[in-house]
Order: structure tokens, then sequence, then C-alpha cells
């Protein structure tokens, strides 16, 4: 909306036993492990369908979303009905209420894909390397590396300055029920984060390579849209992409040597709708 977004209430501050680059590739890119690894979440908070990911994850609609990626590290988990970004909100009919009444004007901003489909809807945003959020779930969050086994989490609400002071508090308090200190799916996140840290520490762990094939050599250009591209919510895209830049920088031994690519880049015309 043309007011912007503010953050909402205090810094919220966590210790986790983990390395900061699985919270990073577990919101990049990772829409299977909601249905099993938030089950007891999902069936406690989830009012609306998210690309058909439910408890088990027994369907998934691929056409429902875009993996995008491919931008120097920095990536996009976008579902593309308008609304989902709400799914995980008990009762979500005020804000649907506020989605409803603006959408034309966020159509008439930023045209109409974005406006009615991405606008509203769950998208997982990644500045590489550690700072990520999500409108809808409506959190903003940096992950601050303590070393290889631990990090500094930080998370605020978010929400957009055109909204009700009421919906702007139901933001800030579902923010506190599923993310952050007490949240009912960072209390999951965390204790597999920090499981898989530890695990890889392990001889035999050790020994193997990191397997993130879904969806490999199913990617392109999507009209409108700049990176490259999987379908849906379901793949192993956009973590590849991430692992790749993450080996880029350790690689290189200046600056210089950090390559720059931006696949598939918008033309200036579509940009104006970007
Ligand atoms: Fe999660």
């Amino acid at each position: 909306m043309p007011g912007g977004s503010a953050l909402l209430g205090e810094t919220q501050k966590m210790v986790l036993g983990t390395n900061w680059k699985l919270p990073v590739e577990n919101v990049c890119g990772d829409g299977y492990h909601l249905g099993w690894a938030h089950a007891g979440a999902m069936s406690a908070v989830q009012s609306m369908d998210l690309t058909g990911l439910n408890v088990g994850n027994s369907g998934v609609d691929l056409d429902g979303g875009l993996s995008v990626a491919g931008m120097n590290g920095h990536m996009v988990l976008s579902a593309l009905d308008g609304v989902s970004g709400y799914a995980f909100y008990p009762d979500p009919k005020p804000i649907l209420e506020y989605l409803e009444a603006n959408r034309q004007t966020v159509i008439d901003r930023l045209g109409e894909v974005r406006g009615k489909q991405v606008w509203g809807a769950q998208v997982n945003i990644t500045i590489f390397p550690n700072l990520q959020l999500l409108p809808g779930l409506n959190w903003f969050r940096v992950y601050h590396p303590k070393g290889p086994g631990q990090i500094e989490q930080w998370t605020w609400a978010m929400a957009e300055n055109d909204m009700l002071e009421a919906v702007k508090t139901q933001i800030l308090e579902n923010q506190c029920l599923t993310v952050g200190l007490a949240g009912l799916f960072d209390n999951d996140d965390g204790d597999n984060l920090a499981a898989c840290t530890e695990q890889s520490r392990g001889w035999r762990t050790a020994q193997m390579d990191v397997y993130t094939n879904m969806a490999l050599g199913r990617s392109g250009k999507r009209e409108g849209f700049p990176g490259d591209i999987a379908a849906g919510l379901v793949s192993e895209h956009n973590q590849r992409y991430f692992y790749r830049r993450w080996q880029e920088h350790m690689m290189a031994e200046t600056w210089a040597e950090v390559p720059t690519y931006n696949i598939n880049s918008l033309t200036a015309q579509e940009a104006e709708h970007a």
C-alpha cells in the first residue's frame, strides 16, 4: 500500500543452538516441512487453504505458487491466491476485509499479477544472507551468527501503515502466537534446527552430501517476474540457490571475485510494476 509498512512492538530476541544457514534455508524455500514439522500448530491455527498444504502434506497444488531465485542469493517463495498470507490466523476476517477494500489500489500501483495474486498471499522473502520477512504472517527477522552452532534471532511484527489499529493489534498477537519467543511454529523449528546442527557434527553424517535435488531441472522464466523460477512452494530450488550463493562467497578471495547475476531481470517497462 502507498503508506508503506512499519515494525510493531518490541524486538523479540532468542538464542538458538543452530548454524545460521539452517533457519534461512528453512524459510527461503522449504514449504515441504509445514505439514510435518508444524502439524500441531497448523491444527490449532489454520483457517484457510495454502496451496493445498495441510497436516501430513497429503496434497499440494504446484500451480498455486512460485519459488523465485537466481538474484544474487535473494529469494521469494510466493503463493498466488492473494489471501493465504493469513491462512494461519484463526480469525482472518478483519484482514480479509482490509485486503478486499484496498485490492484495487494495489492493482493500480503494482499491476494485476502483484495486486491480485501476490499481495495478501503467503510470501516468504529472503534478502541474502540473513534477513527474512513474511508479509501475511507479518514478521521481519534478522539472524545474527554467534559462532558455528549458535545464532541470536531478532524478530519483529510488521504491518502496513494503512491498516486499522485493531488489525495491527491482531497482527502483533498472531505473530506472537505463531513465531517468536513463544510461537507455536518457532518452537517446532527451533528444536529441529538445533537437532539438524547437532547431528551434522557426527562422523557418519560428515561423510555424506546434502541432498537437495527436489525439482532439479524444472525451472525457468515466468512472464512478468525476474529470476529463475520453479513451480510451487514445495521444491528445493531456492535452497540450491542459497547454498550456491554462500559457496560463491566462501570461494572468493576478494569481494571483486563474488559473481553478480540477476537471472531474467525485468525490462524497464516491466519494472515499473515490480
Ligand atoms: Fe517452519
